[in-house]
């Protein structure tokens, strides 16, 4: 085989979670043994009537066969019919959806669809990695949109440069967000909704913690500023919300134009969606409404949880109204990876350090919030006292 990878793939920035696992395996090597708060990847088990569908779903005598490209007609229904009854989106999903294994890879093959080299995608610049890194496979270009703390951030549309904005074929927004815990309401999207028809842009809107909010005010769906869905595709997935990560299901839903163009690039490099993952998203889907509010209940207790031991360790931290990550300030006159490293070597504990969702990251850092309670509270109260060690010494 040829002994190199393409340019493209070649070309890529480095991944700054493949520096995190070397420092992971150097501490283990060494011995230690560690709290991942890393990766967020749930640990909550799945509901039993999802693993019920799933095995329901595996014994039809067909479950081997292939699945349809799209999705399956009781997948189409609870799509639809989720749309409807959480964000009173009325669509036809035999046009305007599309099963996925998981939300990651839609955006992905929605961008490699769309973009040609040279295209320009408007990326916030505190990005979900494949946001940017589908652009830079296709050889398309990358803008940041700011999105700052002091705007509890929030997209700053107005701050795109005319020539940007010219250019550019997509705007991606991710509310509730990853990694920073903010969510927007309405009127944001209806800015985005607004700016994207103005520009001839393609919106689209990354919705992977839907769910996960923690004010009793649920997240607005794009689509609710966009009904007739002129500029808006969404992207949805049970990896969070149903702690279904390992099944890798998701959708997409909004406008017919972008969902053929991905349903037309899928086409050409797989075979649609898994049938059982689909029976147990369907069974998901139909029944969200008692599925989610003991999810959402965990992880605002492990939230609060590590809130408390902060604020017992001297640290005001303010909790973020969604997600399940906290997004946190390292402390003053540390570096960002000195202060991982020295969590990991000297405390046992991974966290992200902000600069693997893009440079708007510097100075933050990141903790999934993947284990029990318990076990956060005492990861806090640790992190909480290095902090104050940290600050001495600075
Ligand atoms: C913002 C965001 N979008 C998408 C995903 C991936 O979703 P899926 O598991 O459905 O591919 C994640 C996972 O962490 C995420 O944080």
């Amino acid at each position: 085989m040829p002994s190199t990878l393409s340019d493209t793939l070649r070309n890529l920035p480095p991944y700054v979670f493949a520096e995190l696992d070397r420092l992971k395996a150097d501490a283990r090597a060494r011995g230690a043994t560690l709290v991942d708060l890393g990766i967020g990847s749930p640990n909550l088990q799945v509901a039993p009537g999802i693993i019920r569908a799933m095995a329901a779903a595996g014994e039809e005598p067909t479950s081997g066969a292939y699945p349809p490209f799209r999705a399956t007609p009781g997948y189409f229904d609870a799509i639809a019919d989720f749309m409807h009854a959480r964000f009173g989106a009325t669509v036809e999903p035999e046009a305007e959806a599309l099963a996925l294994s998981g939300a990651k890879e839609g955006i992905a093959q929605l961008v490699f669809a769309l973009c040609n080299p040279g295209d320009v995608v408007l990326v916030p610049e505190i990005f979900y990695p494949v946001f940017a890194r589908a652009p830079l496979l296709t050889g398309a270009e990358v803008r940041w949109v700011p999105m700052r703390p002091e705007n509890d951030f929030v997209l700053d549309l107005d701050a795109i440069s005319a020539a940007d904005r010219k250019r550019a074929k997509i705007l991606i927004a991710n509310y509730p967000n990853n990694p920073t815990g903010a969510r927007v309401e309405i009127d944001f999207h209806e800015r985005a909704v607004e700016f994207c028809r103005r520009n001839d842009l393609l919106y689209v809107s990354d919705m992977a913690y839907s769910e996960l909010t923690f004010g009793g005010r649920p997240a607005p769906s794009a689509l609710e500023a966009d009904p007739d869905r002129e500029v808006t595709i969404e992207f949805h997935s049970c990896s969070k919300t149903f702690s279904m990560a390992g099944m890798r299901i998701g959708f997409a839903v909004g406008n017919h134009d972008a969902i053929e163009a991905l349903a037309a690039y899928r086409t050409n490099v797989g075979y649609g969606t898994p049938t059982v993952m689909q029976a147990a998203a369907t069974y998901a889907l139909n029944h969200y409404a008692e599925l989610v509010p003991a999810t959402v209940a965990e992880y605002r207790a492990r939230r609060d949880a590590m809130m408390s031991a902060f604020h017992a360790a001297g640290w005001n931290a303010s909790p973020p109204p969604a997600s399940m990550y906290l997004w946190l300030p390292i402390p003053e006159g540390t570096d960002d990876w000195e202060w991982v490293r020295t969590l990991i070597d000297e405390d046992g504990i991974v966290v992200t350090p902000g600069m693997a969702f893009g440079e708007g990251g510097k100075g933050y850092f990141r903790v999934s919030l993947v284990r029990d309670r318990d076990t956060l509270a005492r990861a806090a109260a640790t992190i909480g006292a290095r902090r104050e060690a940290m600050l001495q010494r600075a």
